[in-house]
């Protein structure tokens, strides 16, 4: 493997070139839709690809906040609305996402070294980050402020995702039940789904990390994310 990780700056072109690692209906959250292209509009060197050798394998995306030190419950809605503006203080990354073959080796944790380092040479003072528990689908019934506190015999956390930052250095802060909002019509929620949604309720849905909840036809899903704060390394002097 010659993993190498570049700016979207360096690399403008791989922007589209990696297959959707989403479940559909996360595309539609709207505060975060409408902001996304920033990211790679106004944040280039912000935005990070990942590649072995010209093989484009992963992404990350972070962004420049100005952070006064309280998690927000809305995380990554946060993030996209209040974070920007001013001179920002502290850097939040967004989004990390592997291309599945790439998955289980450890490569995250070098992607998450590159955002610390980003940040540090920004002068930011720390990373913080609303992450998206990777076996919450597994436990889509239980409050989140319940599943950030479970740990595996050997006292680290029992979430794959957050155990890596945690063994990185990161520190978890607070739950952040409401990071993210998709509404949809019941129709909008089907196409999304391609499973059928008869009547008013909670549904539990694939890759969702809470159920869905139907009401007079419209479908709300919001989805619980964790506040971990990244130490930051100082930058060696020349
Ligand atoms: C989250 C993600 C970036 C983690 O990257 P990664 O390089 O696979 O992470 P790691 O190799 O450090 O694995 C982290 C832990 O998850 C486990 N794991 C991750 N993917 C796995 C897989 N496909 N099969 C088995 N275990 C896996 C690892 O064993 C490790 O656990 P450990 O503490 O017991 O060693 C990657 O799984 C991914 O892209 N997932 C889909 C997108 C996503 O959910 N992103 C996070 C939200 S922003």
């Amino acid at each position: 493997m010659r993993l190498r990780i570049v700016t979207h700056v360096e690399h403008p072109e791989l922007r589209g070139k990696l297959p959707d690692l989403w479940p559909e209906f996360m595309h539609h959250d709207e505060v975060v839709s409408s902001f996304w292209p920033q990211l790679y509009e106004v944040y280039p060197d912000f935005q990070l690809w990942v590649l072995d050798g010209r093989r484009l394998v992963g992404y990350a995306c972070t962004l420049p906040v100005v952070w006064d030190g309280v998690p927000q419950p809305n995380g990554v809605d946060w993030a996209v609305t209040e974070g920007p503006g001013g001179m920002p203080t502290t850097l939040c990354a967004i989004v990390a996402g592997l291309v599945p073959q790439y998955r289980g080796h450890g490569i995250s944790a070098v992607v998450l070294g590159r955002m610390t380092k980003l940040a540090a040479a920004h002068g930011l003072d720390s990373m913080i980050a609303p992450v998206r528990p990777l076996w919450k689908e597994r436990y889509p019934l239980t409050p989140i402020e319940r599943y950030v506190d479970w740990r595996r015999e050997d006292e680290l956390l029992y979430d794959p995702w957050l155990r890596t930052h945690e063994r990185l250095g990161a520190e978890l802060l607070a739950a952040a039940p409401s990071s993210m909002t998709v509404t949809g019509t019941r129709e909008q929620w089907e196409e999304w789904t391609s499973l059928q949604f008869p009547e008013d309720g909670e549904y539990v849905v694939p890759g969702a990390l809470a159920p869905v909840r139907f009401e007079g036809g419209t479908g709300t899903y919001v989805e619980p994310n964790v506040w971990m704060r990244h130490p930051i390394e100082e930058p060696q002097p020349f």
